[in-house]
């Protein structure tokens, strides 16, 4: 016996996917986490059941398997919908292995679409990115900036999987679908549980902030001084990854109103840009600590500054910040003090 109030949440255990499931518990929604934890931990589940005081359902299993994933579907007769986060995510990686990137990122789309139409379910969230607006001519970009020519294999992923979801609408499958794209997500859950756990050497600019202040790196670059902005750094829009998990609980709740097929995109930002030199800085301040950090090159395919227009999102979900950037810079560095080798 299950109520219509499950939710697959594919990529469940990483670090969006895990915020997103503590929101769905809190709304009321029963997660099911679909997750093969290559690139994420398994005792973050065991954090997921503190916080929400559930032990919660989950399958490790690999979400280009047509049959494993169709057996999730047939064990649960509850499921009402599906966020679809797994997916590679690095884009210099994506550039040394393009391949990998389109079959593991475009195979679990299809996989995950098939599946959502052999058992009949018809909500689907899929996370994009802001990367699909590449370099636009003006920073502020809404929902109807042009969608530009992808600049890495990841990038590529993201548009593909976003014109797939719309042939699918097109094509008569009983779709609703949320394209969620995100902006830059920072912070991590308040109490200091879950956050974000990147494999190796960072590529983003806070946990690269955090492992240097923690003494595991010992100093982070600035990609380049010399931009056009006011203190030459790039621009981007960090939001806190709670607010954008409750962005998701959001669309799904709309998607449950819609009387017909629909596929929608909405930015998930704050509206407001800042630069690398601000993060370092409102870091320093919020946590008392210092940042050992060097200016060097520009890194190549860095976009100048972009952040969102979210107006849509604030709109239509209903939905709105509730943290601010120096609130994520604490809950951040509250994280790396809590992870566990
Ligand atoms: C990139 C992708 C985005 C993807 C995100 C998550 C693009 C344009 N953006 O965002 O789609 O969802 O990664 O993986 O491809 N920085 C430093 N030093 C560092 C690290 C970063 O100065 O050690 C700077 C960067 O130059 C950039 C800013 O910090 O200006 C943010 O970088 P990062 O966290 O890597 O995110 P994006 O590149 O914006």
């Amino acid at each position: 016996m299950s109520a219509n109030n499950q939710i697959v949440v594919t990529g469940g255990a990483g670090y969006i996917g895990s915020h997103t499931v503590v929101e769905l518990v809190n709304a009321g929604y029963e997660p099911i986490i679909i997750d093969d934890f290559r690139n994420s931990k398994e005792w973050i589940i065991d954090r997921l059941n503190d916080i929400t005081n559930q032990s919660l359902k989950v399958y490790t299993v690999d979400c280009t398997s047509q049959t494993d994933i169709d057996k999730v579907f047939a064990d649960n007769k509850g499921i009402v919908g599906v966020i679809h986060f797994a997916a590679y995510k690095a884009v210099g990686e994506s550039v040394a292995e393009p391949v990998m990137y389109y079959e593991n990122n475009i195979t679990s789309m299809c996989v995950v679409l098939n599946a959502m139409k052999k058992f009949n379910v018809e909500q689907l969230v899929f996370s994009s990115s802001c990367t699909v607006y590449g370099e636009p001519d003006n920073p502020i970009v809404d929902e109807h900036t042009p969608i530009q020519k992808a600049e890495s294999p990841y990038g590529a992923t993201k548009i593909a999987c976003e014109q797939l979801a719309q042939f699918a609408v097109q094509s008569g499958q009983a779709l609703k679908i949320c394209l969620l794209r995100y902006f830059n997500p920072i912070g991590a859950h308040p109490s200091g549980k879950i956050g974000e756990l990147p494999q190796g050497i960072p590529n983003n600019l806070v946990p690269y902030i955090t492992q240097t202040v923690k003494g595991i790196r010992e100093k982070l670059t600035v990609f380049g001084d010399d931009y056009n902005t006011a203190d030459g750094t790039c621009i981007r829009d960090y939001i806190h990854v709670v607010d954008l998990a409750d962005a998701h609980v959001k669309a799904l709740n709309w998607l449950a109103k819609q009387s017909s097929s629909v596929c929608e995109p909405f930015n998930l930002g704050t509206g407001k840009g800042s630069s690398v030199l601000e993060i370092i800085h409102t870091f320093e301040n919020v946590n008392q600590v210092k940042v050992n950090y060097q200016i060097g090159d520009r890194r190549p395919g860095d976009v100048e500054q972009i952040w969102a227009n979210a107006a849509k999102a604030n709109n239509v979900l209903n939905w709105h910040c509730k943290y601010t950037m120096a609130d994520a810079l604490k809950h951040s560095w509250n994280w790396e003090q809590n992870i566990e080798a």
